[in-house]
């Protein structure tokens, strides 16, 4: 029979950037009994207000504060006998990551080597507790594994790492690091390696929201070269349920790559997005007349694509939300915000 995790208490790290606000909002709304500790450092990619319908629910607690701080973390872990962890906390902008890696480092590697120091601390030596009372979820991109040609196969678990900037190389090593905690600890991990992430509370210096809030301000929307490379989109939405899936249903030590099963361009993209902004605001001015080439990013990876089969075999898992539909939905928060 299937071994089901059960978490009661979450410490969620980075839970007031994107992709973590999203998930707590996932995790209340669906799962009532849930007690969720969020610590983010506030960064400037930190917003608290992205969880402002939840700032008076008694099953929610916010903390400010780093996750390199083994100390604080331990305290928490004991103050609130967490039982799980989902590891979202990053530096997470590859630009940023070009111009000042330090803090990729620091964040990422040391980061999430404090907060492994600490569950094993507390869950293994002071609890004693075994896979079936205590999980860790490590999120990773798909970043990890390089760039692929328009004929490669996509980045399937068994794929070998080549990461090529400072922001995959730091996610990387976190990566092996949780790893490395399973094998020689039996720390219970899991992680994710997942595509890019688009919908709601995305930080404004992201792909989709400026080319959302250049229609909007009809302003030149910057295209890296020529709008050639590849991604993978996958809504947030859907990644949430398939970590809350994997925390649940996981198998602890593997890895699951989680895709979005739409793969296009960046120009095909921009055109998508102005598309579906112009039926929605501007039906007689095409905003795709916008549409502005920028010199490339240095080392910018061509290609990533996902292969999700091992999570849609194991754990029935694929992606559910169409990119046209994904996209209306993102596109009508950003303008509502704007
Ligand atoms: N956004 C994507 O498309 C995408 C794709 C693949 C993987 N990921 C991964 O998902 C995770 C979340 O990504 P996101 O887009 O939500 O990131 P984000 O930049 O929106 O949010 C990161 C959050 O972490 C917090 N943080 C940063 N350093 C911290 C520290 N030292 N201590 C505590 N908190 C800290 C920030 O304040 C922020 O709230 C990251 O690990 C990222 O590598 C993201």
């Amino acid at each position: 029979m299937k071994q089901v995790f059960l978490p009661k208490k979450i410490l969620v790290t980075g839970g007031a950037g994107f992709i973590g606000s999203c998930f707590i909002r996932h995790m209340l709304n669906t799962h009532p009994s849930l007690f969720i500790v969020n610590l983010d450092k506030l960064t400037y990619a930190g917003n608290q207000t992205n969880l402002n319908d939840f700032a008076k629910d008694k099953r929610y607690q916010f903390v400010q504060g780093d996750i390199v701080d083994k100390a604080l973390v331990l305290s928490l872990l004991n103050q609130y006998e967490i039982d799980c962890i989902v590891h979202f906390a990053a530096e997470s902008h590859v630009d940023r990551s070009i111009s000042g890696p330090e803090s990729f480092v620091i964040t990422n590697v040391l980061g999430t080597f404090s907060l492994l120091e600490a569950s094993r601390e507390y869950w293994l030596n002071n609890k004693g507790w075994d896979e079936n009372q205590c999980r860790f979820h490590h999120i990773s991109t798909d970043e990890v594994y390089g760039t692929l040609s328009p004929i490669d196969p996509a980045f399937s678990e068994k794929t070998a790492y080549a990461p090529n900037s400072p922001y995959s190389a730091s996610k990387a090593g976190s990566d092996h690091l949780v790893r490395a905690y399973f094998h020689t600890y039996g720390l219970p991990v899991t992680t994710s390696n997942c595509s890019n992430n688009y919908g709601p509370y995305q930080h404004t210096e992201k792909f989709i929201p400026t080319v959302i809030r250049s229609c909007v301000e009809s302003k030149p929307i910057p295209v890296y070269g020529d709008g050639s490379n590849i991604r993978d989109w996958l809504y947030v939405y859907d990644h949430c349920e398939a970590i809350d899936l994997i925390l649940r249903e996981g198998k602890i030590g593997e890895v699951y790559n989680i895709g979005g099963d739409s793969e296009l361009n960046n120009l095909e993209l921009t055109k998508l997005i102005c598309e579906q902004y112009d039926i929605l605001f501007k039906p007689n001015q095409p905003s795709a007349g916008l549409i502005n080439f920028v010199k490339d990013r240095p080392g910018h990876d061509w290609r990533y694509a996902i292969n999700h089969e091992k999570i849609t075999k194991d754990l029935s898992w694929k992606p559910k939300t169409h990119l046209q539909e994904g996209l209306l939905q993102t596109i009508k928060f950003y303008c509502a915000r704007h």
